[in-house]
């Protein structure tokens, strides 16, 4: 089977299920899976330690300066790494959430994860999944797919996956971060998320994940006659 060195850009809202469906992607394929969302996540908690973030989410500009210090980088198993520690857990916390877009939002921040992920990828054979990867970080992406599923669908698959991780999260609490995070990713003045005009759209809010995937390696197939 032979598959070019394609670079698959996995965009979509929050909770879409971007990053379970990339990872899949890659398996298959044996390419590189890379989470850009953890990312910004990681710059979230270094924010938050150095406290270069108010509890209202006003950055200090200090934060730019301090990013040239900052080591991020993903583990052979895809883990989030900041220097020796693991911040996997971390990162995922209601917390953090609480707080990546408004940081997520600011161009200095995303011009450094935007020179990581592009250092990441410069190779091809790799799935990114994100927001603005088919749009702004490798528009020349060869497959784009933008995921959507309703509101109710992406709440409640995010609650299940908190209550699995032993956390104690409120639905409403979901729900309303939920929403604040798709408004402020999609009204950002920089790179916001929205669908790139050459991108598949898939709706999986009454989907299960094997029909996402006989509709990915449906996609890829037509595309590139390959799988
Ligand atoms: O995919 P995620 O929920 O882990 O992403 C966390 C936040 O990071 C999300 O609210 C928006 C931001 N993000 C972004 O602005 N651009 C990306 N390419 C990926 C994530």
């Amino acid at each position: 089977m032979n598959i070019p060195d394609i670079i698959i850009a996995v965009d979509g809202y929050s909770s879409t299920g971007k990053s379970s469906l990339a990872k899949k992607i890659a398996r298959k394929f044996g390419f590189l899976y890379l989470d850009s969302g953890a990312l910004y996540r990681g710059v979230t908690l270094f924010a938050q330690e150095e406290r270069l973030i108010s509890r209202l989410g006003r950055i200090d500009p200090a934060l730019e300066k301090a990013l040239e210090g900052l080591d991020l980088h993903f583990g052979s198993d895809g883990r989030l790494f900041m220097g020796a520690r693991c911040i996997e857990q971390q990162i995922r916390s209601m917390e953090v959430s609480s707080q990546v877009s408004p940081v997520a939002a600011a161009p200095f921040v995303r011009a450094w994860v935007d020179g990581k992920l592009r250092l990441f990828g410069s190779r091809g054979r790799i799935v990114m999944d994100g927001r603005d990867i088919g749009t702004a970080v490798f528009p020349q992406a060869q497959l784009k797919i933008f995921m959507t599923a309703s509101e109710e669908v992406r709440a409640r698959r995010r609650y299940e996956e908190m209550k699995a991780k032993g956390e104690s999260p409120l639905l409403e609490d979901v729900v309303k971060n939920l929403r604040e995070r798709d408004y402020i990713d999609s009204h950002r003045d920089t790179n916001p998320l929205r669908r790139a005009d050459d991108a598949f759209e898939l709706d999986n809010s009454e989907m299960s994940f094997e029909e996402e995937l006989a509709w990915v390696q449906g996609l890829v197939q037509g595309k590139f006659g390959i799988l």
